[in-house]
């Protein structure tokens, strides 16, 4: 009797990846290791499994009500990572005194939040996480932004497709600073609006004032929100900022690096973590249609709040849900990677050997060769060739005869001989 409660469905906001989806999976995760590699990242990787301690974050934030969390059976109490950035602060807080700054670390890690389901948005995720720590120059921010515009292009997404918007969590800070707001309040402020747009303003000043605000410094913050330009920003916090100078001096940088067309600053981009210090960024596909593509920026405390010395460090993470849907909207799938792989089939039991000794030859030739376990019509054989493989070798009677089967490209029709007994 087979079980009512088993379903075929994954569970709700998990994922299944069939051949096909892996095609796209691997489309995406092909670009960002080529990118991550090209700017000199080097791989890394930790545990999916961490301890609920190190994820558990007091500031309100929405990832810390997502986490899946349990008690294994010696009633240690575990989570399932929502993110890879307390992981990575832990890995390197283990070897601080070891490692010679800064490091550049990249990994595609699989993600679980609880989260309301929305387009976008699963209960699992790979994201993309390309971090520089032990670097306090904004060099280091334009070089994590020029990568992630290197992986988009490797995507094929074209450049004006997309925008990635850029703030300072610091010039906020200046502005609270002189507002006379107190420093250990400030996280709760930036979470409270960075709900700008989710929720009603009404409910945003009532975060506020549940942060300690009084109503004249949120009447400030509001205006502060409303600001469009650096230099509107100036007027606010003087030409001295040191956070406005940081602003500038990416920009500039983005210059050098040709992605200055895609950069715009934002004071409204905030970020829903808490540990972030300085350059927040989120990037978008051009016509606001879907979620943020990837998001991230400076957390220079995030060490010392789990133990570590200081340490400052800048980072992304980009996740694959979005950008699947992105690209399939901007037509950048259309150019998916064919597949390079050879069939190999035969019409009756008398090739079976022909066939074999042919795909041992050209596999260990470095070849990538599917071959046929039984006889096959060539109708079928061929149906089956066309949507799996780039090239196909049929052998019947006379090619065993004749010692020569042809290789067929399935793109261009174009038939080359191919010897079978060498
Ligand atoms: P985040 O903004 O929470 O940042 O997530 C980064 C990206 O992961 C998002 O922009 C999105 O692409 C993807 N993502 C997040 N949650 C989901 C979900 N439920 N379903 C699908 N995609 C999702 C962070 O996690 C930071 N730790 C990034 C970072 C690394 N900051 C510094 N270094």
């Amino acid at each position: 009797m087979s079980d009512p409660t088993i379903s075929f469905e994954p569970p709700r906001g998990m994922r299944d990846f069939y051949p096909e989806d892996m095609a796209w999976r691997n489309r995406v995760f092909d670009a960002w290791r080529a990118a991550s590699l090209r700017t000199g990242f080097a791989p890394y990787d930790a545990c999916v499994v961490e301890s609920l301690a190190l994820l558990e974050r007091k500031a309100g934030e929405e990832v810390s009500d997502q986490i899946y969390a349990f008690e294994d059976k010696s009633g240690r109490k575990l989570a399932l990572r929502p993110e890879m950035t307390p992981t990575l602060a832990r890995m390197v807080a283990a070897r601080q005194g070891q490692l010679q700054f800064p490091i550049k670390w990249f990994t595609t890690a699989q993600c679980f939040r609880y989260e309301r389901m929305t387009r976008g948005r699963k209960r699992e995720h790979y994201q993309w996480n390309l971090d520089i720590v032990g670097e306090e120059a904004i060099s280091a921010e334009a070089e994590i932004l020029a990568t992630a515009a290197d992986a988009l292009s490797a995507m094929g997404l074209p450049n004006n497709a997309y925008r990635i918007r850029v703030n300072n969590r610091a010039l906020l800070a200046e502005v609270l600073a002189k507002l006379g707001v107190a420093d250990h309040q400030h996280a709760a402020i930036f979470l409270a609006l960075d709900k700008r747009g989710k929720i009603s303003d009404a409910e945003i000043s009532s975060l506020l004032t549940t942060a300690g605000l009084d109503n004249a410094t949120i009447a400030k913050a509001f205006e502060i929100l409303a600001v469009t330009s650096l230099d509107q920003v100036a007027d606010i916090v003087g030409s001295d900022s040191t956070a406005l100078a940081d602003l500038k001096e990416l920009f500039h940088l983005a210059s050098l690096y040709g992605i200055a067309d895609r950069l715009l600053f934002d004071i409204g981009v905030i970020r829903g973590l808490a540990y972030y210090t300085g350059i927040v960024f989120e990037a978008f596909d051009t016509a606001g249609k879907f979620r943020a593509i990837f998001g991230g920026g400076r957390y220079d405390s995030l060490l010392t709040t789990i133990g570590g010395n200081p340490t400052p460090a800048v980072g992304l993470g980009f996740g694959d849900v979005v950008i699947m849907e992105v690209l399939k909207e901007y037509g950048a799938a259309e150019n998916i990677i064919a597949s390079d792989t050879t069939i190999i089939g035969y019409m009756s039991p008398e090739q079976r050997d022909a066939a074999t000794t042919l795909a041992t030859r050209l596999r260990r030739e470095g070849r990538n060769v599917n071959l046929a376990l039984t006889p096959q019509k060539p109708k079928a054989f061929f149906a089956r060739a066309s949507a799996s493989a780039a090239s196909a070798v049929y052998i019947g009677p006379d090619d065993v005869s004749s010692g020569v089967a042809r290789l067929k490209d399935l793109q261009t029709r174009v038939e080359t001989e191919i010897p079978l007994n060498t």
